[in-house]
């Protein structure tokens, strides 16, 4: 088992969220829809007719869920925010009830000791920009973007110190633009392509404008999900269809943004998008580097548009309730590629698994299984920053059970139990297995 004495006192332990999965408040105080609003409303969509209406009702609630993080020993929190709840229309008038929630919030973490680290964009896309052309397929989205980013940076920069532009860029392009599996529901290779370089284009704008209008001392960075795309079998086909894999789901976001140039599978691919200046727009230097991992992936040969598909781990392989191979050798090795290949101070900013358990009958939630998958994924993060890597914090995926998008309610990765009936929280056995860990680094 891994001991906090295995991880320096400056370690940053803490948890992540994202606004559309746990906050509810869908019509409070004049947010208006985003596309997952849209998208979980439309029948078929999302596992029996989930939506975030309701979800944690984080928004009325966020005393409680801080109150628990700091009874945790947690030094920093990663929120993101809902665009449509301060911008209605993604551009124009902001809602000055929607700021003043992410203000309490933010006031709320401080006096409990935590840092408020912002994500400016977890994947709820507000709907009325969607709806007139201007989504993440228009480049008219990139000054939109930044001019987000600076209304929160002037609103909340003097207390935020640190910021990450979008939470994986990756996985909502592919999966909302090019698989059609998250909203808005594009199953076109194409859009995927536009959206890609767009987001691309909007995380440099971004980053530009919060340098501009932080003070100095905040920190910039973005948050990939990087995971290792590896070839169902030995053969040269499987292998192919691996870095392709590897082009589209890691590289494609990540290398323009982090090394400042399309990699050859990708910049091949995206063909006339990329004009002149183009990469050294995307590009800026970055302050820290936000890896969400979970699990590696599989790939075979396919004759379809992308070249390659997705294939099951192998026969045998552990597995979680998303069908997600354990395996923390692959973590370790992602960590020290990152590292190196990136070059900024890594933190983990997602990482965690899924379960279906209930409270037993004396009321405690026994999730064992998080507690063994949690302490073999903190042992590779031991085994990478021993070899050399530059790994400063671990942030679990997630503070409490939530919406958890096409999937709806059904697998729950919290440290904090949710009745979604009652709302009521009860933090499970792995949130006493972490608080004790971030303790146990903590100075006496
Ligand atoms: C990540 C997402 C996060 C959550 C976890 C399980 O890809 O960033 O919102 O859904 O997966």
């Amino acid at each position: 088992m891994v001991n906090g004495k295995d991880f320096p006192e400056d370690f940053v332990w803490g948890a992540s969220t994202a606004s559309y999965q746990i906050e509810g408040a869908h019509a409070a105080n004049g947010r208006a829809p985003s596309i997952w609003d849209a998208f979980s409303a439309t029948p078929g969509k999302v596992k029996n007719g989930d939506t975030g209406n309701v979800a944690c009702d984080h928004y009325h609630r966020y005393r409680e869920d801080v109150a628990l993080m700091r009874d945790a020993g947690f030094s920093a929190y990663r929120f993101s925010v809902s665009w449509s709840r301060v911008l209605p229309e993604g551009r124009g008038k902001p809602n000055e009830a929607g700021l003043d929630f992410y203000d309490r919030l933010t006031d709320e973490l401080l006096k409990n000791g935590i840092e408020p680290w912002l994500c400016l964009y977890h994947w709820d896309l507000p709907l009325a920009l969607h709806e007139a052309g201007l989504g993440w397929t228009s480049r008219e989205i990139v000054p939109l973007f930044a001019d987000y980013a600076s209304l929160l940076a002037r609103r909340l920069g003097d207390r935020v110190p640190r910021w990450a532009t979008f939470n994986e860029p990756n996985m909502f392009t592919m999966l909302g633009y090019g698989a059609g599996v998250h909203a808005p529901g594009l199953r076109d290779r194409d859009a995927w392509l536009d959206a890609v370089h767009h987001v691309n284009l909007s995380h440099g704008a971004a980053a530009r404008r919060l340098r501009a209008d932080l003070p100095a001392s905040a920190l910039i960075g973005t948050v990939p999900n990087l995971q290792p795309a590896m070839p169902a079998t030995d053969s040269d086909a499987d292998r192919q269809a691996a870095a392709k894999m590897d082009a589209a789901m890691n590289r494609a976001t990540a290398d323009p943004v982090f090394l400042g140039k399309y990699d050859p599978i990708t910049r091949e691919w995206m063909g006339a998008r990329v004009r002149p200046g183009d990469e050294e727009a995307i590009y800026a230097p970055l302050d820290w580097l936000g890896l969400n991992h979970y699990s590696p992936t599989y790939a075979a040969a396919a004759t379809n548009r992308w070249g390659f598909r997705n294939m099951d781990p192998p026969e045998g392989a552990e597995t979680t309730l998303m069908g997600w191979h354990v395996k923390p050798e692959a973590f370790r090795d992602m960590l020290i590629d990152t590292a190196r290949r990136y070059r900024l101070p890594v933190y983990i900013t997602e990482n965690g698994m899924a379960d279906d358990v209930e409270p037993g009958a004396d009321g405690a939630v026994n999730d064992a299984a998080r507690i063994s998958y949690l302490d073999r994924y903190l042992g590779a993060v031991r085994e990478a920053r021993a070899a050399g890597a530059d790994i400063r914090g671990y942030l679990v995926w997630s503070l409490l059970d939530n919406f958890e998008w096409a999937m709806g309610y059904g697998p729950r990765f919290g440290i904090v139990h949710v009745d979604y009936a009652s709302l009521k929280r009860t933090p499970k056995a792995s949130y006493h297995w972490l608080a004790a860990l971030a303790g146990a680094g903590a100075p006496a």
